[in-house]
């Protein structure tokens, strides 16, 4: 459920208050803000939800597209979406008195150098700088974009942002436990034993929080059918494989959703899994 946001994301939130500050009293944003930013990060970690989050509680209006529906396959097209988005961004300002955010979405579909149908591309992207640079002095519109695929997108694109980047990763140790407390809570008003919660929290290390929604759903679907829906440890393991599965058939890459400095599985030794993260073994042995 895009727009829930009760975990609160430390530092990130921090920096959240500033941008709504700014936005709701009109003044100028913060450095490094300015009016433009980047989220970036692995998939399902808050990207869009932080970008609505920043819109609902600054009040603003919110006007969004997805990167590959603004670039058509005619020349010119992407770059009309692009300049009505803002209009209409702009003309709600002026008739409401409200500010707005703009939010495109897999931004790395607009802003990636390789690829068929450059010349679209371009001329989206020439769209692009020519609608911020005239927001450039307006503190009433905030530019939001996101991608998955920081990567791939252009320098050129990138230094336009200055420091205006924000990684939202994986989630850690702490942030797991308290998502998956909260999601328990949401589901059954109550929150697992601790034995059972600390367990998980250290066998889903490499999961996103999109994937630990889905693993309460699935272990508590999973405990309705086979255990009268008490959840144990054998039905979260199960869980775990389910919605790894369920990942390599929704085609994620596994490579993004790597934990940082995570240690290359040896597949003949099962001492090798010893310190590893189920959600990664499960990975493994599914060759994703
Ligand atoms: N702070 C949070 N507290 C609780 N749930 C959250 C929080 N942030 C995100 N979520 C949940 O995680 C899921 C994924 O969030 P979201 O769609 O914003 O991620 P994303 O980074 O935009 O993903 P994608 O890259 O796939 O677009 C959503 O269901 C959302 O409700
Ligand atoms: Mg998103």
């Amino acid at each position: 459920m895009v727009g829930s946001y009760p975990i609160k994301l430390g530092w990130i939130s921090k920096q959240l208050k500033d941008v709504n500050q700014a936005l709701a009293t009109g003044s100028l944003l913060p450095k490094p803000f300015k009016n433009r930013l980047i989220l970036y990060g692995p998939p399902g970690n808050g990207k869009t939800t932080i970008a609505h989050k920043i819109a609902l509680d600054s009040r603003s209006a919110f006007f969004e597209l997805a990167g590959p529906s603004i670039v058509q396959r005619y020349v010119g097209q992407g770059a009309k979406n692009i300049t009505d988005l803002f209009e209409e961004a702009r003309d709600s300002v002026d008739k409401n008195i409200k500010t707005a955010v703009i939010f495109i979405d897999e931004i790395d579909a607009l802003a990636h150098t390789k690829g068929e149908d450059r010349d679209e591309h371009h001329a989206a992207l020439q769209s692009l700088w020519l609608e911020l640079d005239k927001i450039k002095e307006d503190p009433r519109i905030l530019f939001v974009c996101a991608t998955n695929n920081y990567g791939k997108l252009d320098n050129a694109f990138l230094d336009r942002f200055g420091s205006n980047k924000i990684e939202i990763p994986l989630p850690n140790e702490k942030i797991r436990q308290e998502v998956l407390k909260h999601y328990e809570k949401v589901k059954t008003g109550k929150s697992w034993n601790a034995q059972l919660l600390e367990s998980t929290v250290k066998k889903t290390n490499g999961c996103s929080i999109r994937n630990l929604e889905d693993l309460v759903e699935e272990a508590h679907m999973c405990a309705d059918l086979t255990n009268n829906g008490m959840v144990n440890e054998k039905i979260v393991d199960d869980a775990l494989k389910t919605i790894a599965l369920k990942e390599k058939q929704e085609k994620n890459s596994f490579a993004e959703n790597l934990y940082k400095g995570a240690i290359i599985v040896n597949a003949s030794t099962q001492t090798a899994y010893a310190g590893l993260a189920l959600f990664q073994v499960a990975r493994h042995i599914l060759g994703i």
